[in-house]
């Protein structure tokens, strides 16, 4: 419905200091352009105290990016900045060459990225919802000076139609995601039901959430050496010692994720908040390392997900030459440092999962008379039993489920259980 730059575009990137100095923001935008396919042909720096009105830039800067683009015969300029409409509009005016602000670029990323049903509609719907504001802006700026000689007519007449065509589009995609959404409740309420714990893969993006999905559950998923790889939840059940858990991978994190893409990915974003436990999966390697872990920790701040237990996991220490290990802060902050695309330290951390899950799950012993048919057959329903040998005309079975399973479980009279206990594991030893 409206035009988005070409991937691959030759481009001139816009970074400036606005207010305090960050570099690490500069080279994680250089990444994001080059993600959404960018040709970087210049960066063009600089300090501001405050933003300008009129082109964000001053004016001087403005013609020194004019300039530029002119020298490199680039055809898009980039903005690690969110731009107003009408900076927007002033910069496409005097440089004569599409700007796209910081916004548009991670929706551009996006929309190249997704992959389900429900992501794709998610990202059109935030585009169009940016796009609008645009138009909106746009048309009322033209309505004030209705009746104007030259203002009326065909142009305007445009923008009515755009602007009802894209007002009809948003609600069409909001009533198909709302149909989406119900049934992922659905599914959710289904293994709520079915009580397994749910361990959910969270990071910045690029840290490795995929690859260390696949070497924890063995799924061949898409995993590029690309920002963005995933983008919608995907759901995988694991064995543990101490019984079964569901990992969830997530989409990636980047600093200042625009407010329209929180909205826009809420429904996904639930599957973060709702899970037992989260795996934040660091990349070691990178030498922003800290500020990224701060930008994730304000996103889970943001969709309310702060006080879930977690994990840090910091991945890809081949490297720089770490060892696997399990580091235990305290009591609430533990580590354990793996490499997921090398498969080390994979088991230090399924340990480490089972044991911040332990409370999640049950083992017992049941002594289960033979007129109980029903219980024994619901154990097994839900794979929980461990082992089953007879005791005179009792089956004695020794079980392993989910605590919520177990409360669930409404054993039969006559059913005697003569020990359970959550699930009990030591800290892991670390090596390998
Ligand atoms: P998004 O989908 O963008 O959020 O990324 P992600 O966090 O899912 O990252 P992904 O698994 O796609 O990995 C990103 C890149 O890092 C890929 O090229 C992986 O091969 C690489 N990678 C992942 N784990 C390791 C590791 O342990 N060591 C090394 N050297 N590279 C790794």
């Amino acid at each position: 419905m409206f035009e988005r730059p070409l991937a691959g575009d030759h481009s001139v990137l816009v970074s400036l200091d606005v207010g305090s100095v960050d570099p690490g923001r500069h080279a994680e935008f250089v990444d994001l352009a080059k993600a959404a396919g960018a040709k970087v042909d210049a960066i063009i720096g600089g300090h501001r105290r405050v933003p300008d009105p009129k082109y964000y830039v001053g004016s001087g800067k403005a013609e020194e990016i004019r300039q530029m683009v002119a020298d490199c015969n680039a055809s898009l300029v980039v903005f690690n900045h969110p731009l107003s409409p009408s900076q927007e509009r002033n910069l496409e005016r005097l440089i004569q060459r599409r700007v796209l602000d910081r916004t548009g670029l991670i929706l551009d990323i996006f929309a190249q990225r997704a992959r389900s049903f429900e992501g794709k509609l998610q990202v059109e719907l935030a585009q169009l919802r940016h796009l609008s504001t645009r138009l909106v802006r746009g048309w009322s700026h033209l309505e004030r000076q209705k009746g104007g000689i030259g203002l009326r007519g065909p142009g305007e007449k445009q923008l009515e139609t755009d602007r009802r065509l894209l007002a009809k589009r948003v609600h069409h995609l909001e009533q198909r995601l709302e149909r989406v959404a119900n049934q992922r409740e659905q599914g959710r309420a289904l293994r709520r039901r079915a009580g397994i714990p749910t361990v959910a893969l969270v990071g910045y993006t690029n840290a490795g959430k995929s690859t260390l999905f696949n070497a924890l559950t063995g799924a061949g998923l898409y995993a590029a050496d690309q920002l963005f790889a995933t983008l919608d939840p995907t759901l995988r059940r694991i064995s543990l010692a101490g019984g079964d858990a569901i990992v969830v991978d997530t989409v990636g994190f980047v600093s200042d994720l625009p407010h329209e893409l929180v909205a826009a990915f809420r429904a996904t974003l639930e599957e973060t908040r709702q899970a037992d436990l989260l795996l934040h999966v660091i990349d070691a390697s990178t030498p922003e390392r800290d500020e990224r872990i701060a930008e994730v920790e304000t996103v889970l701040a943001q969709i309310g997900a702060q006080e879930l237990p977690a994990l840090r996991v910091y991945n890809k220490i081949d490297l720089i030459g770490e060892q696997p290990r399990v580091q235990v802060h305290s009591p609430t902050l533990t580590s354990v440092w793996v490499s997921a695309a090398g498969g080390v330290g994979l088991d230090l951390l399924r340990t480490s999962v089972a044991k911040c899950l332990a409370r999640e799950w049950v083992r017992a012993q049941l002594l289960v008379p033979c007129h109980c048919g029903k219980t024994r057959a619901r154990l097994f329903e839900l794979g929980a039993v461990l082992d089953e040998s007879m005791e005179g005309t009792n089956w004695v079975l020794d079980v392993s489920l989910s605590k919520k399973q177990y409360d669930a479980l409404r054993l039969e009279p006559g059913v005697l259980c003569r020990r359970a206990s959550t699930y009990d594991v030591a800290t892991p030893m670390n090596g390998q």
